[in-house]
C-alpha cells in the first residue's frame, strides 16, 4: 500500500480544513466538513454508548468560560504553561523541551536548565539554522475579557474541572455511592506555542473526558480489566511487555485497578473505531513528566504518519482536585463512608438565654433570631452587635457511624481530533498498483449509509432513482444523492470518505426493479430488489435499523 496525504484527501473531500481559509487561515483552528462532521458525531456516539453502558457513568454538560478561581485551585493558572524560544532570524517559534527531546535527551522542566542545554547542545531554528533568543514562558490559557476593570475569565484547557466542582449533584444522583464517573464531551482550548500538522495539535481541541470517583480504601471499579486484546506496555522503569490489560493488572506493571479497566475500555473503543491496534502501545509518564495533579499516568498511543503520538491520557489525580477545591472554594466536596459505631464529643456553640436576659436588651427577639440564621453579628442602626458574645460552647456525646473522606479519581481523557487523525491514518489506502484511494473505516463510523447513483442524469433514472431516495430517507437510512460526473468518478469520490455501498439505478432497474450495490472494499457488485436495499442497509447499519 502507498502512503497518502491525509491532510489533502480530507481538505478535498470536505472531511476536515483549516479553519477561516477565505481570510487565509489560522494555524491550530480546524473545521471539521459534511463527511468529518458526521463521522465525528459517531465516533462520539460509540464513545458515550460505551461509557453509558457501564451503568453507573453519567453525563455533565458544563460551560467552555470558565470562573478563574476554578483554574486557580486547579493549578492551572499558575503552572500550565510551556517553554517558548524564538529565532532571531525568522521569528519561528518552538517548544524549548520538544527541541532538546528530539536530540535524544529527557528534558527537565526547569527555565534556565533548558536555556542551559539549549546552548549546550547548540541547537538551532529547524527553518533558518538561526540563533535563538532567551527562553520564555507562555501560558497556555487563553483570557476572556469581561470588561469594566472585571479579572478575565478563561477558556478552560481541559473539561475535567467542571466534572470536579459539580462532585456533589452527581454523589446526590449515584444515591451517595461510589464508584461512579462523569464524562463530558466538549472543547478544550489551549494557546499552543506551535500547532501544526492538522489534527494533531490543536489550539481549540475536542475532548471526551471522564473523571471516576473512588473511596480510596477501595479503589477498584465494578468490572474486571479485560483479558482479549494484547498490546505493547511500555513502563517508566524500562519494563516492556505485550499482554492485556487483565495481566497487566495482574502483574502490577499496571498498578491501578480503574486504570487497567479503562485501558481495555480504551482498546475496544478504538477497535470499534476503525484503529489498528497492533499500532497501539501505552507508555507510563517519567516521573518528571507527569502533570501537576497527577502521580501516574499512561498514554495511550498511536503510530501514524507522525511517529508516536498520545490520544488518550489516563492519569491517577488522586485527591488532588477535589482537595484544592475544598480548600479555595470552603466548600464540602467530601463523600462519607460508614464506619463502625463509636461516640464522640461534639462541640457546639448554643444561645445563651441567660446572658440576653441578664442584658434585658430591647432587641432580643431578633437576636435570637439571627443566631438561628446562623449569624455571627447583627447591624441595628448605626450598631453591629457581635452575636458570638450571646452564644456559649457546650460539649454533646453523639454516636457517630460515617465519616468523610476526600474520593480519589483515575481520569481516562481521550482528545477526539487525535483519534480522528489515527483513524483516517490507518485505514486511508492506496492501491501500489493505480494509487486509487479508499477509506476503510468500518461501517459503524461512515458518514452515510450509502449514496444513490442514477446511472446517467436521465429523466427517467433520475426520477426512479429519486423514488428509492426518498424512501429510504423516510425510513431513516442516511443517504447522499448524486448524478454529476462519470460513475467510476463517483465511485472514487464516496470511496475517498468511507461510505460502504454505492447503490447504482441502470437501464434495467426500470426493466427489473432491481439496483446494483457496490461494496467499497471488495468493488464487488450484486444486485437486489429495491425493496430488499432496507433489510439489506439495515443488517449493515451501525445501530441495527432495519424498516
Ligand atoms: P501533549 O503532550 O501532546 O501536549 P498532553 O499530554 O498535554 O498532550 P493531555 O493534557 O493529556 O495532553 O490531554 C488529553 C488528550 O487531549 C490528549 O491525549 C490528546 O489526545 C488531546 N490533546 C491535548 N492537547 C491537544 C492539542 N493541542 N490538540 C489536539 N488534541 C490535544
Ligand atoms: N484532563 C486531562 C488533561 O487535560 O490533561
Amino acid at each position: 500500500m502507498k502512503s497518502v496525504d491525509q491532510e489533502e484527501v480530507a481538505r478535498r473531500r470536505g472531511i476536515y480544513f483549516q479553519g477561516f481559509g477565505i481570510y487565509g487561515g489560522i494555524s491550530g483552528l480546524y473545521d471539521y466538513g459534511p463527511y468529518g462532521s458526521r463521522i465525528k458525531d459517531k465516533v462520539v456516539r460509540i464513545w458515550k454508548e460505551a461509557m453509558l453502558g457501564e451503568g453507573n457513568i453519567a453525563e455533565f454538560d458544563g460551560t467552555s468560560i470558565t470562573h478563574p478561581q476554578v483554574l486557580k485551585a486547579s493549578g492551572h493558572y499558575d503552572r500550565f504553561f510551556d517553554f517558548l524560544v524564538e529565532c532571531t532570524k525568522c521569528h519561528s517559534k518552538y517548544r524549548a523541551d520538544d527541541l532538546i527531546e528530539k536530540k535524544g535527551v529527557t528534558a527537565i522542566l526547569d527555565k534556565q536548565w533548558i536555556q542551559n542545554k539549549l546552548e549546550e547542545l547548540k541547537i538551532r531554528c529547524e527553518k533558518c539554522q538561526g540563533e535563538f533568543g532567551d527562553v520564555k514562558i507562555q501560558k497556555l490559557m487563553f483570557p476572556v475579557e469581561q470588561g469594566q476593570d472585571l479579572e478575565p475569565l478563561y477558556l478552560r484547557p481541559e473539561t475535567a474541572q467542571g466534572m470536579f466542582i459539580n462532585f456533589k449533584e452527581y454523589y446526590r444522583f449515584f444515591r451517595e455511592k461510589l464508584p461512579f464517573a462523569i464524562i463530558t464531551v466538549g472543547r478544550g482550548y489551549r494557546n499552543e506555542i506551535s500547532p501544526r500538522r492538522a489534527l494533531y495539535r490543536l489550539r481549540e481541541f475536542n475532548m471526551m473526558e471522564c473523571e471516576s470517583f473512588f473511596d480510596p480504601r477501595n479503589e477498584k471499579w465494578i468490572h474486571e480489566p479485560e483479558n482479549t486484546h494484547s498490546v505493547t506496555f511500555l513502563a517508566n522503569d524500562g519494563k516492556e511487555i505485550k499482554a492485556t490489560p487483565e495481566e497487566v493488572y495482574e502483574k502490577r506493571i499496571v498498578k491501578s485497578h480503574p486504570m487497567a479497566y479503562f485501558m481495555g475500555l480504551a482498546l475496544k473503543f478504538y477497535s470499534d473505531v476503525g484503529i489498528d491496534l497492533t499500532r497501539i502501545r501505552f507508555r507510563q509518564h517519567r516521573k518528571e513528566e507527569l502533570s501537576h495533579y497527577s502521580s501516574d499516568t499512561w498514554d495511550a498511543e498511536a503510530l501514524t504518519d507522525l511517529g508516536w503520538v498520545e490520544i488518550t491520557g489516563i492519569a491517577h489525580r488522586g485527591t488532588y482536585d477535589l482537595s484544592s477545591h475544598i480548600n479555595s472554594s470552603g466548600k464540602d466536596l467530601y463523600a462519607q463512608r460508614v464506619i463502625p459505631k463509636k461516640e464522640e464529643i461534639q462541640k457546639k456553640r448554643v444561645i445563651d438565654y441567660q446572658k440576653i436576659k441578664s442584658e434585658s436588651l430591647e432587641n432580643s427577639a431578633k437576636i435570637i433570631e439571627a443566631i438561628k440564621e446562623g449569624k455571627s453579628d447583627l447591624i441595628i442602626g448605626k450598631d453591629k452587635i457581635d452575636l458570638t458574645r450571646f452564644t456559649v460552647e457546650e460539649e454533646e456525646k453523639v454516636v457517630v457511624d460515617r465519616e468523610d473522606f476526600i474520593p480519589t479519581v483515575i481520569e481516562p481523557a481521550f482528545g477526539f481530533d487525535r483519534i480522528m487523525y489515527t483513524i483516517l491514518d490507518h485505514n486511508l489506502l492506496s492501491r501500489e498498483d493505480s494509487g486509487y484511494v479508499w477509506l476503510k473505516i468500518p461501517y459503524s463510523v461512515s458518514p452515510y449509509d450509502a449514496v444513490i447513483l442514477p446511472l446517467m442524469n436521465k429523466d427517467e433514472l433520475g426520477s426512479k432513482a429519486s423514488s428509492i431516495f426518498e424512501g429510504l430517507l423516510r425510513r431513516k437510512f442516511s443517504v447522499l444523492y448524486d448524478d454529476s460526473g462519470s460513475i467510476g468518478k463517483r465511485y472514487s469520490r464516496y470511496d475517498e470518505v468511507g461510505i460502504l455501498y454505492c447503490i447504482t439505478i441502470d437501464y434495467d432497474s426500470l426493466k427489473n426493479g432491481d439496483v446494483t450495490i457496490r461494496h467499497r472494499d471488495t468493488r464487488e457488485q450484486i444486485r437486489i430488489k429495491v425493496e430488499e436495499i432496507p433489510d439489506y442497509l439495515g443488517k449493515n447499519t451501525w445501530n441495527g435499523k432495519t424498516s
